[in-house]
C-alpha cells in the first residue's frame, strides 16, 4: 500500500491516511474483516468515520475533493465508476428524466442502469474514422440525430473515452442551459483532467464521475461522483445509499483522496506530447494519458511482442494498441516504452491501402417474436441474431448488440481478444428462432 501512496508531501494533507497512520499500535481486531491483521484494512470503528454518513476524516476528505474538483458535493466511491454511473442515472430519474441520449459506444453500466431504472436510452451509433471510434459531440447530435436530441430529457456523454477523445462539453453545457436538460458525464477515464478545466467534465456537467483508479494513482475501484449543485448532490447521496457497498474498503478510500490530491506532472505530459507530435501513427487525441498506437491488422501481434518484453498495454481493439499513462508513470518506464514502440512501428508497417473511411456502425437490431435463446460455439454464431450484448473487455462497450445479426468479422475479433464480456467460455447466446 505504501508503495502506491508514496509521496509524503501529498500524504501530509490526506485526512483518511492520517487517521489510518495514527491508529493505536496495540489495536487488536475483534471486528471485521476476518483476516484479523488490522492495519489499514479496517471497518467502521469509533475513530474511523463512516463513508455512508461521514462526519469525521472521510467528510473532511470529501470536502477537500469537492473543492479540488470544483463540485458542490463529491462522494468517494470504492465500487468503481460503475457505481457512479448508476447513481447519476438514479439521481436523473429522481429529477424526472425518462429518456436519455447516449452513444452506443458507452460503457455497459449505462445500459444496465437505464434498464434497471426504467430510463429509455435513445442510442445513437458511434462514429469511427479510419476504424478509430470518435468521441461524442453535440454538433454531431445536432447534425445527424436531431430527433434524439429533442426527445431526450438529458444528455449522457463519455469524456474522455478509451481513445482519449474529449467531448465538446462547452457546447453541450450551453445547449442544456438553453433547454433545461441535464448533462451527465462519464469521466471514468478522466480523473486527471481536473488540472485542465477546459477539458474537465466537472467544468460543465450537472453530475459526473471521475474514475480516479484509471488515470491517477488510486487503488483499483477508486472513483468519485460529483454534483454541480447541493440539490443534485442530495439526490446523489440518496442514490449512493442504494448502489454502493456497505463495506467500503479503507485502503481504497485513502487512495482516492491521495490520488485526487496528487500533483500534475507537466514534465511527463510534455514528453508524451513531443513523442505524439513526432509519430504519425500515434492517434492525435486530446488526452495525454492515452497513447493509442495504430498497428492495423498487426495490432494483436504488436501487443504480444510488447508483452514479451514485459510491457502490458491497457487494451488492443484489433487495430490500435493503447498504453495508459498517469502522472505517476516513471520516466525510465516511458524511455523503454518509446524505444520499444520505435522498434514495433518499424517491424509492423501499416498497410497503405487502409482508407480513412468515416463510418457509423448502424447494424439494425431486430428482436424476434420468439425470444427463446441458445448458447452456440462462437465458430457457429455468424449469421445468427445476438441475444446478449458482448464485446472486448476492456473497453466494455458493445461490439455485437442484442438483436444484431452477427458477422464473421466481429466473431474473428472476439476470438483474437484475450478478454471479453457477454460470452460464456467460447459460447455466445443467440436467438434460437427467427
Ligand atoms: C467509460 C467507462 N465508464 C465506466 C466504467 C466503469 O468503471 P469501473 O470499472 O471503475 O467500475 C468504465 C470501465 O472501464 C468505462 O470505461
Amino acid at each position: 500500500m505504501r508503495k502506491i501512496l508514496q509521496d509524503e508531501n501529498v500524504l501530509e494533507n490526506c485526512k483518511i491516511f492520517t487517521m489510518l497512520a495514527e491508529q493505536n499500535p496495540s489495536h487488536v481486531s475483534f471486528h471485521t474483516p476476518g483476516h484479523k491483521v488490522g492495519g489499514w484494512d479496517i471497518t467502521e470503528l469509533a475513530y474511523s468515520d463512516n463513508l455512508s454518513c461521514p462526519t469525521g476524516c472521510i467528510a473532511a476528505a470529501e470536502r477537500d475533493i469537492a473543492k479540488i474538483l470544483g463540485a458542490a458535493k463529491s462522494f468517494i466511491l470504492t465500487d468503481g465508476s460503475t457505481c457512479g454511473v448508476l447513481s447519476m442515472l438514479y439521481a436523473a430519474r429522481a429529477l424526472g428524466v425518462k429518456k436519455i441520449a447516449v452513444c452506443e459506444g458507452s460503457h455497459k453500466s449505462v445500459f444496465n442502469g437505464c434498464a434497471l431504472l426504467g430510463i429509455t436510452p435513445l442510442v445513437y451509433p458511434q462514429k469511427k474514422v479510419a476504424k478509430i471510434p470518435k468521441g461524442d459531440t453535440l454538433s454531431a447530435l445536432k447534425a445527424d440525430f436531431v430527433d434524439i436530441l429533442s426527445e431526450a430529457d438529458a444528455l449522457f456523454f463519455t469524456s474522455p473515452d478509451y481513445y482519449g477523445n474529449v467531448a465538446d462539453l462547452a457546447a453541450a453545457r450551453a445547449y442544456c442551459d438553453e433547454t433545461g436538460k441535464l448533462l451527465l458525464v462519464d469521466g471514468a477515464h478522466g480523473g486527471h483532467l481536473h488540472f485542465d478545466r477546459n477539458l474537465y467534465a466537472g467544468a460543465y456537467a450537472d453530475l459526473w464521475v471521475d474514475g480516479v483508479h484509471k488515470s491517477l494513482p488510486a487503488l483499483t475501484q477508486g472513483a468519485v461522483v460529483s454534483a454541480r449543485t447541493d440539490e443534485l448532490g442530495e439526490k446523489l447521496r440518496l442514490a449512493l445509499d442504494i448502489f454502493r457497498t456497505t463495506s467500503p474498503s479503507y485502503p481504497i478510500m485513502a487512495s482516492v483522496e491521495y490520488a485526487v490530491k496528487y500533483p500534475r506532472n507537466t514534465a511527463l505530459e510534455e514528453r508524451v506530447a513531443a513523442f505524439k507530435a513526432a509519430c504519425p501513427r500515434v492517434y492525435q487525441n486530446e488526452d495525454w494519458t492515452k497513447l493509442c498506437v495504430v498497428f492495423g491488422d498487426n495490432a494483436f501481434a504488436a501487443a504480444k511482442d510488447a508483452e514479451s518484453l514485459g510491457l502490458y498495454s491497457e487494451f488492443c481493439d484489433g487495430n490500435v494498441v493503447t498504453f495508459y499513462l498517469s502522472p505517476a508513470t516513471r520516466n525510465e518506464d516511458l524511455d523503454v516504452l518509446f524505444a520499444t514502440l520505435d522498434e514495433l512501428l518499424k517491424k509492423y508497417p501499416l498497410d497503405k491501402n487502409v482508407k480513412n473511411d468515416v463510418e457509423r456502425d448502424t447494424s439494425p437490431c431486430v428482436l424476434p417474436k420468439d425470444r427463446t435463446t441458445e448458447w452456440v460455439e462462437l465458430t457457429a454464431a455468424a449469421g445468427k441474431i445476438c441475444a446478449r450484448t458482448c464485446g472486448l473487455f476492456p473497453p466494455c462497450t458493445p461490439l455485437i448488440k442484442m438483436g444484431e445479426r452477427i458477422t464473421a468479422e466481429k466473431i474473428e475479433l472476439l476470438c483474437k481478444a484475450d478478454n471479453v464480456f457477454g460470452l460464456c467460455g467460447n459460447k455466445m447466446e443467440v436467438f434460437a428462432k427467427e
